[in-house]
């Protein structure tokens, strides 16, 4: 398996000078990456293989998506098995049984009352489908003044305008304006006291008494929701202070808002748990899900929302005719349900969950032992995913960038955010894989 199948490499870019011209990259460095692309062909297991044949350690499961390795036969195999019988099911006043299935299999997971499940294409689109869920459910209760959404610095809620909105990373809405109005955001619980800490930090939970402080500013009476990540993932690793979240749900229930989790990386398994809410102990009122639905095979994302969410809105409707007016052409489209009934069925019999909350407590320890590194600024980890930050160089953001494609070329794919590299491995890693991305780790950050 060193080699790519020759069929897959890419003489074609290698003789066209202009062959990567018209794909506009997202979210990448367009002009960067097409002087020196580093293209992946291939993948299996832990792996993926690049046009020229290298193997390369998969550390961040693509974008947190392929918990259960890369290029599952039966996720393959059900998604061609559907493309051959149904392709696509219009989802507006249609359907097909298999998503009725998923909806229910998914409910397996999530925790008890978050059981009326909306699909979606992205996390992206979960977040801005629970945003309309909470101003529609507060509607229908006759509290449509609720229009305010409070989210907190260093957040990442996708990209479309309500995520972005929601978001807290600057370089995503500086060029967009504010997005949406609003949208007030809460500290971030980054404080300096809580580096280098494993797990979730003791201290910090203050922090949610930002939260009281725009009830009474704002009013309690006019925020529909608060949007949080458990722990935040796209930031870098940033686990929740302990009694942080339980803070928020408690001023939440107080004031009659809505607690979304957006658990777009940390649900299905990278805490440890089945989702965060259950990692942690807060259960929210509607929790935002993507990724390792469908193990990264297919787009797909969703929202589960509390049974009398669903109730709500639905009841306020006519008794013919169309409830909720939200949806998307592809949502619950027959080959991402088919690719996400497959991965139910790898999380169930292989005990997907259980493998990582086992590996978890080595996986931590191994990317601690780095912490002796004198570039290393900051470790933060919890469950199967990890940051190791590194000191600022240049410009925020450039030495973790340049870290990261030596760490590729090293044989380690995995993402950073400004100067933080993100390790979240498949949950079929074994403690060799471990010890394998932290013995490159420490070689390559060895040499800054
Ligand atoms: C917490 C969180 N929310 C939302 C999203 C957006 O998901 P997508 O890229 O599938 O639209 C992401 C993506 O990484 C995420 O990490």
């Amino acid at each position: 398996m060193g080699h790519a199948d020759p069929q897959l490499s890419t003489t074609a870019v290698a003789s066209d000078s202009h062959a990567l011209d018209n794909f506009w990259m997202p979210f990448s460095p367009n002009k960067e990456f097409k002087a020196e692309p580093r293209l992946l062909v291939k993948g299996e297991g832990m792996y993926v293989w690049t046009a020229a044949g290298k193997k390369v350690l998969d550390a961040s499961s693509g974008l947190f998506c392929v918990a259960a390795g890369h290029c599952r036969p039966e996720i393959a195999e059900a998604v061609y098995s559907q493309l051959k019988t149904l392709d696509y099911a219009a989802p507006f006043a249609r359907g097909h049984p298999k998503s009725f299935q998923l909806a229910r299999e998914v409910t397996e997971f999530t925790p008890t009352g978050l059981d009326r499940i909306f699909f979606v294409g992205s996390g992206s689109e979960s977040i801005d489908s629970a945003m309309k869920m909470a101003l529609a459910y507060h509607r229908a209760r006759g509290q449509g003044q609720r229009q305010l959404f409070i989210s907190r610095e260093r957040a990442y809620h996708g990209v479309n305008m309500g995520g972005v909105a929601l978001s807290g990373m600057i370089n995503n809405r500086k060029a967009f304006g504010v997005g949406l109005p609003g949208v007030y955001h809460m500290r971030h619980t980054a404080l300096p006291q809580n580096k280098f800490v494993k797990g979730q930090p003791e201290t910090g939970a203050d922090l949610a008494e930002d939260l009281q402080r725009y009830c009474a500013m704002y009013g309690g009476d006019n925020i529909a929701a608060v949007f949080i990540e458990p722990t935040a993932g796209s930031f870098g690793c940033l686990p929740p202070p302990k009694g942080y979240l339980n803070r928020l749900r408690e001023i939440c229930d107080q004031h009659g808002i809505l607690l979304v989790f957006d658990e777009v990386i940390t649900g299905w398994g990278r805490m440890g748990a089945n989702f965060g809410a259950q990692a942690f102990g807060v259960t929210p009122d509607l929790m935002c899900m993507a990724k390792a639905i469908t193990n990264g095979a297919q787009p797909m994302g969703a929202v589960a929302a509390r049974t009398d969410i669903y109730d709500t809105i639905t009841n306020a409707g006519p008794a013919k005719g169309i409830e909720f007016f939200h949806g998307y052409t592809y949502s619950a489209h027959p080959a991402c349900v088919a690719a996400g009934l497959a991965m139910m069925k790898i999380f169930r019999e292989e005990k997907l969950i259980d493998r990582a909350a086992a590996m978890a407590p080595y996986f931590i320890d191994a990317v601690f032992s780095l912490a002796d590194l004198p570039v290393v600024v900051d470790i933060r980890a919890i469950g199967m995913m990890a940051a190791v930050e590194v000191a600022v160089e240049g410009s925020p953001g450039a030495r973790g960038h340049e870290l990261q494609k030596r760490l590729f070329d090293a044989g380690i794919n995995l993402k950073s955010t400004g100067d933080s590299l993100i390790i979240a491995p498949p949950f079929i890693s074994e403690k060799s894989h471990i010890d394998h991305i932290v013995s490159v780790l420490r070689e390559v950050l060895s040499k800054p």
